[in-house]
């Protein structure tokens, strides 16, 4: 929180409408208590408001955009799968690898394995990187303990990191991974899942619950009880949909008015016209797209005819997005996927809110949270652009700025 600021000389994008940048070149945003309470040029700024400032800060031309919002991230884990890497440049798929007991379960080893500091140190650490970016809110999802233990501590350590000053939420992804106990007990292993859920709730540790509907984890079936269990106790929901085959998990989602579904290469017709029915965000995931070297696109078109919000993340992961830039998502975003550098930035702005359901941010409107990024720049689509070049400046997180 912070007194009254005035933020002046900011080339403002603003993205207050459903379309456009929503320049504002010369603006102003006046912050208070921790949200924007006024924008627009300097020059229509009322006298009433320009008294009583406690500071005033000139930002000499940079371009000010809502803070970066990242979505969907795997963040806590331990260990590391360059070996899985090389297998692959061999020509083993990511299916293979998990179904010879790799992938996502050798995680798991590494996690358990892991004490709760060392796990702290290394989140910390993809955290802070990600804020070199720009980030303001990350969402962390579980996924590599899968006993209830584990879990917990994993969503524990994702918590742990709103010390940073960015906002975390928490997604409890138990429906990730079959864990070695419960091998060829799979139902019985999504029954503990739904079972653990009051308690990881009632320890406040859990904001969404997401699973990974495929045919190498969980079925249509499976993901429909973990979804039961959610609804019960008033958790939204998002799921791993069609990231390798299409399985019908985005239209189950919809019907459970998830927040978003996320991957969705393999996304069909019905799928698209159940999320846009349900508002559901489509989240796209360059970055595994890139890593698994997939080469069936997103149907990216067909989202936008049918309206659904499109948003980007890093899916950060030591398995299929070991990436934590959110410049090269934009990037490749525009590049794969053949979006506008406009849509990019919504992408991991107001739609990235949408998909974690925080509509007080992605826009520089008043009323909304006064998280934003100045960045060295003349034109927002240079966000898009570069790729291995940083140009922020700086991150204003509830009014406070955080030099880089
Ligand atoms: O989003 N698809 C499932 N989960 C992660 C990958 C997890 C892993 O390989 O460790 C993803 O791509
Ligand atoms: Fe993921």
């Amino acid at each position: 929180m912070s007194g009254r600021q005035l933020w002046r000389g900011g080339h403002l994008v603003t993205l207050a409408q459903a379309q456009g940048w929503g320049l504002v070149p010369d603006g102003a945003l006046l912050t208070e208590g921790g949200q924007i309470r006024w924008v627009g040029p300097l020059a229509d700024l009322p006298q009433d408001l320009r008294v009583g400032l406690d500071a005033e800060v000139d930002l000499q031309g940079a371009l000010v955009t809502p803070g970066l919002i990242d979505p969907h991230t795997h963040l806590v884990y331990g260990g590391e799968r360059s070996a899985e890497f090389e297998m692959r440049l061999q020509g083993a798929s990511y299916e293979d690898i998990a179904r010879a007991g790799g992938g996502i379960r050798s995680t798991v080893a590494a996690t358990r394995a892991a004490d709760e500091a060392s796990l702290r140190a290394s989140a910390l650490a993809r955290a802070r990187a990600l804020m070199d970016e720009g980030l303001t809110t990350l969402e962390v999802k579980s996924g590599y303990g899968l006993s209830l233990d584990d879990e917990a501590r994993c969503l524990r350590v994702a918590r742990s990191l709103s010390e940073l000053g960015i906002t975390v939420r928490t997604t409890y992804l138990g429906a990730h991974a079959l864990p070695p106990e419960f091998d060829g007990r799979p139902d019985d292993y999504v029954d503990a899942v739904c079972a653990w859920m009051p308690t990881l709730k009632d320890a406040g540790l859990i904001d969404a619950v997401d699973a990974f509907c495929e045919r190498i984890a969980f079925s249509p079936q499976q993901t429909r009880r973990v979804f039961e269990t959610a609804r019960r106790l008033g958790l939204p929901v998002k799921l791993h949909a069609e990231q390798l085959s299409d399985q019908g998990g985005a239209a189950l989602a919809a019907d459970f008015q998830a927040l978003s579904c996320d991957h969705l290469e393999y996304l069909s017709d019905g799928g698209i016209q159940a999320m846009a029915a349900a508002g559901t965000v489509a989240v796209l995931l360059p970055g595994a797209f890139y890593f698994l070297r997939e080469t069936k696109l997103p149907p990216v078109e067909a989202l936008r005819r049918a309206g659904v919000p499109i948003a980007l993340a890093t899916d950060h992961n030591p398995g299929s997005s070991p990436g934590l830039s959110l410049l090269l998502m934009m990037n490749m975003a525009c590049t794969f996927f053949r979006m506008t550098p406009e849509e990019a930035l919504r992408g991991l702005t107001v739609h990235s809110a949408r998909a974690l359901g925080l509509p007080d941010r992605g826009q520089l409107v008043a009323g909304q949270r006064a998280d934003f990024c100045v960045w060295d720049a003349a034109h927002p689509r240079e966000l898009a652009y570069y790729f291995g070049r940083n140009p922020r400046r700086a991150t204003v997180l509830q009014g406070r700025a955080h030099e880089p």
